[in-house]
């Protein structure tokens, strides 16, 4: 057996939504260094290309970058029409996208409540459908990985964000569903659930890092999109090629306490 085959991305061909920053743009970056080809989407094209135009730049592969809201049915068509154009296929599709609202139960509007679900859970459903639908039409295989959050399994304090929290165990559950019929096709739906990463989805929390650490094991800290890279690279090789339907909980051990 090829062991480092195993473990490659080489040449592999993939978008991640939500590219353009935070976890996306380390995700992309990293993907482009171990040799695959991707597109960054996101809504805002300026600093999409941007992060393209960086990451390319370093590694000397293909980056594209595509204007897309994850929200919207017929932006997630388009854009993947233009990346099988432009790519020739899709073999990995990572739905990161997401957004959160830290209005409490309560007081919620069903407007935010919407938007939350919206991009959270009704954009990964829209980009991993078109994904996978595209992978079906390529003969089957391909990997779809969503990034869920440790949200989806523990109700975060001192923040108020029930609707993330249901939203992200959503789309747990949703990979599963996918799993369950996309098999026949070879294609693996599995979801990564982050604990805190330092981005700017937390940059305005910063007065709450003392409870969040007393929360973890002794020692503990916030993790780094770097963090990240090992899980999502690894499901999209064939390393795990027996794995579908699995969720990894990626949170220096924020949630076993
Ligand atoms: N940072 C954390 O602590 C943490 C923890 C667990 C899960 N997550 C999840 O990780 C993912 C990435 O978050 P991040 O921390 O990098 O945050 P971020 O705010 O830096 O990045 C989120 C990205 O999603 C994009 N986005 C938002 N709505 C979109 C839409 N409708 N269409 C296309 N793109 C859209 C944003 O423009 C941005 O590029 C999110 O799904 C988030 O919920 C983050």
């Amino acid at each position: 057996m090829d062991i480092k085959k195993l473990f490659s991305v080489e040449g592999k061909k993939g978008f991640i939504t939500g590219g353009s920053q935070g976890i996306g743009e380390c995700l992309a970056g990293a993907f482009s260094e171990l040799g695959a080809e991707v597109a960054i989407v996101a809504r805002g094209l300026d600093r999409a290309r941007d992060t393209a135009d960086k990451i390319s730049s370093k590694t000397g592969k293909k980056v594209i970058a595509y204007k897309c809201d994850a929200a919207s049915p017929d932006d997630v068509a388009a854009m993947t029409d233009s990346f099988v154009k432009d790519f020739g296929r899709i073999d990995f599709a990572i739905c990161n996208a997401g957004i959160c609202a830290m209005d409490a139960f309560l007081d919620i509007e069903p407007k935010t409540y919407e938007s939350v679900v919206d991009v959270n859970l009704n954009g990964v459903f829209y980009t991993a459908q078109a994904a996978a639908r595209q992978m079906v039409k390529q003969g089957g295989g391909g990997s779809i990985i969503s990034t869920a959050s440790m949200s989806a399994h523990i109700i975060n304090k001192p923040q108020t964000i029930a609707a993330y929290c249901a939203s992200k165990a959503g789309v747990v559950h949703l990979m599963k569903g996918m799993a369950a019929e996309l098999a026949k096709y070879k294609i693996r739906a599995n979801s990564v659930s982050p604990g805190y990463i330092q981005t700017e989805l937390i940059a305005s929390l910063k007065d709450y890092l003392k409870t969040w650490l007393e929360l973890m094991p002794e020692g503990g800290r916030l993790g780094y999109p770097e963090d990240l890279i090992g899980t999502y690279v690894f499901l999209a090789s064939e390393a795990s090629a027996w794995i579908t339907g699995a969720d990894i909980v990626i949170d220096g051990g924020y949630t076993i306490l």
